[in-house]
């Protein structure tokens, strides 16, 4: 069957877990309308941005893409643009000022109208604009109202790895940091109900997803009173364990404050859940983190991970720094060197401070911090955390793990479809990637026929961000047959 000439979809994602997830479902959605994906986005009657405004880059790069339809658009005045996800609920209107031959905004919490205003925008050539409420427009409970979960059922041919799934437990953000728009795109803190989450893993795991990755903006603040019974993290931990196929379970971004000693024991006594969390710190500095508002002090931040460190001994933690923040001096900057000195996280995520319109930094902290001395600090911090993740790397030379294998790996997608084309396909070995328990990325050399499963390896070199393998593998007899099969 051809696909109608209005239904070839380009959709680019940019943005965190949560976009990518948003993305799959609002695909998915649109395939059921009999939609179908185009790569290519000049041979698209649809074309949809799905947004980031958590740092001033990841805006510019829409407005400029924006800029580069507006030819396109004249040229064929059918092709509907719309610009959706966190960046729609924060610009609004404004989108339509800066570039008017946007067809729809739509905003994180109402992504369920997509089909209907693709198609009502399509009919009457017209604008469409769907988003939520401001968060101090109303009361909070008409606020949350207005930002609708999007969980629709989930269509498998739309993920990008059969094997690996993203879940969402939670939207929004209540933490109110005073750099960070989240709260306002994401709207308030709401927990999925658990009834709902677990039906979606398991239906997940029947469709032969072997690892789920919770998302959630502070995802260890999860709590939902069920039939009077209060739903934690580890609760939901627990209940899903045991689900048939699923083998691995992670969960995303970490709260330092909410980091409890349930759900650390959960982690420790429950097998399939990664030994690995994602913490961010944001800086190493008392003063800064109070500006910030994160709602600790560094201190505190030592207790908590002393408390990992005491209940999962063999857990990897990772963080986010922002550097060059408003009063951002030397000798604060300093600290957060200090802090990954300490903390030897396994990997950091740095970003360069961007002040963020309708944030109370932006409001009233000057952003002071020369963009070349931010730049410099960004490189330092970098090197130090490379640094410490190569020589912690260097320490499990010699070690076997197993290892989730999720397709081939960075290098060998670089080599493109060359190798795709030979005979040998099936029985060649490529590149592949996976990580191990505790989210350590691992490449190795493997049939592709291993994509998917659980495959031990042994690890024989490293850089900073991966470490190198060769699979272990024992020569046993089975039936008349010698194989070299994986062990697991
Ligand atoms: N909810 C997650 C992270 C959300 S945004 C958490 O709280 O950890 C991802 C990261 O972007 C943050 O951890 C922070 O390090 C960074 N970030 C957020 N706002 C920023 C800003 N205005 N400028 C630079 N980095 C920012
Ligand atoms: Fe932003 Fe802070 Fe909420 Fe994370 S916890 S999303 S940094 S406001
Ligand atoms: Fe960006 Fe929205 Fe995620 S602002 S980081 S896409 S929640």
């Amino acid at each position: 069957m051809t696909t109608p000439h209005n239904h070839r979809l380009f959709i680019e994602t940019v943005g965190c877990q949560m976009n990518m997830l948003d993305s799959e479902l609002v695909v998915a959605a649109l395939r059921k309308q009999g939609f179908e994906l185009t790569a290519d986005v000049d041979a698209a009657d649809t074309v949809l941005f799905n947004t980031c405004s958590v740092r001033e880059h990841a805006e510019h790069k829409i407005y400029s893409a924006l800029g580069r339809l507006k030819h396109s658009k004249k040229r064929r005045p059918q092709q509907v643009i719309g610009v959706i996800g966190c960046m729609a609920q924060k610009d609004q209107e404004l989108i339509f000022k800066r570039a008017p031959h946007v067809d729809l905004v739509v905003g994180t919490g109402q992504l369920a109208q997509i089909p209907d205003l693709i198609a009502a925008s399509r009919e009457k050539r017209e604008s469409r604009i769907a988003i939520s409420l401001d968060r101090t427009e109303a009361t909070r409970r008409e606020i949350s109202d207005s930002f609708q979960s999007f969980d629709p059922l989930r269509d498998p041919e739309m993920r990008p790895s059969p094997y690996q799934a993203f879940v969402r437990i939670m939207i929004g953000c209540d933490k109110f940091c005073t750099y960070c728009v989240v709260p306002m795109t994401r709207g308030p803190e709401q927990s999925r109900p658990p009834k709902h989450i677990l039906q979606e893993v398991r239906q997940l795991a029947n469709e032969g997803v072997k690892e789920v990755t919770l998302l959630g903006q502070t995802v260890n603040s999860y709590k939902h009173t069920e039939d009077g019974r209060l739903w934690r993290l580890s609760d939901l931990l627990a209940a899903m364990h045991d689900t048939p196929g699923l083998e691995r379970i992670k969960f995303v971004t970490n709260y330092p404050r909410d980091m409890t000693r349930d759900l650390l024991e959960a982690v420790r006594d429950l097998p399939k859940v990664a030994r690995y969390l994602h913490v961010p710190a944001q800086s190493g500095c008392d003063e800064i983190l109070k500006r910030m508002k994160r709602g600790y002090t560094i201190g505190q931040y030592r207790d908590m991970f002393g408390l990992i460190q005491e209940i999962v001994p063999d857990c990897a933690v990772s963080s986010d720094f922002i550097v060059g923040f408003c009063g951002e001096s030397e000798e604060s900057f300093q600290k957060s060197m200090d802090c990954v000195r300490e903390f030897r996280f396994k990997n950091s995520f740095i970003f360069k401070y961007s002040p963020r319109p309708g944030t109370k930094a932006d409001d009233n902290l000057p952003d002071d911090i020369p963009e070349d001395v931010k730049r410099r600090r960004n490189n330092e911090l970098l090197d130090l955390q490379n640094e410490i993740s190569e020589e912690d790397n260097a320490r499990l030379i010699g070690r076997e793990f197993e290892i989730l294998v999720e397709g081939a790996s960075k290098n060998e997608q670089k080599r493109g479809s060359a190798d795709e084309a030979a005979a040998d396909f099936q029985t060649a070995k490529i590149q592949l990637s996976g990580r191990t328990r505790c989210d350590r990325i691992v490449a190795f050399e493997g049939n592709r026929r291993l994509i998917g499963s659980l495959t031990r390896v042994h690890v024989t070199d490293c850089t900073p961000t991966t470490l190198l393998g060769m699979v272990v593998t024992q020569e046993v007899q089975h039936g008349s047959s010698s194989l070299l099969p994986i062990l697991t």
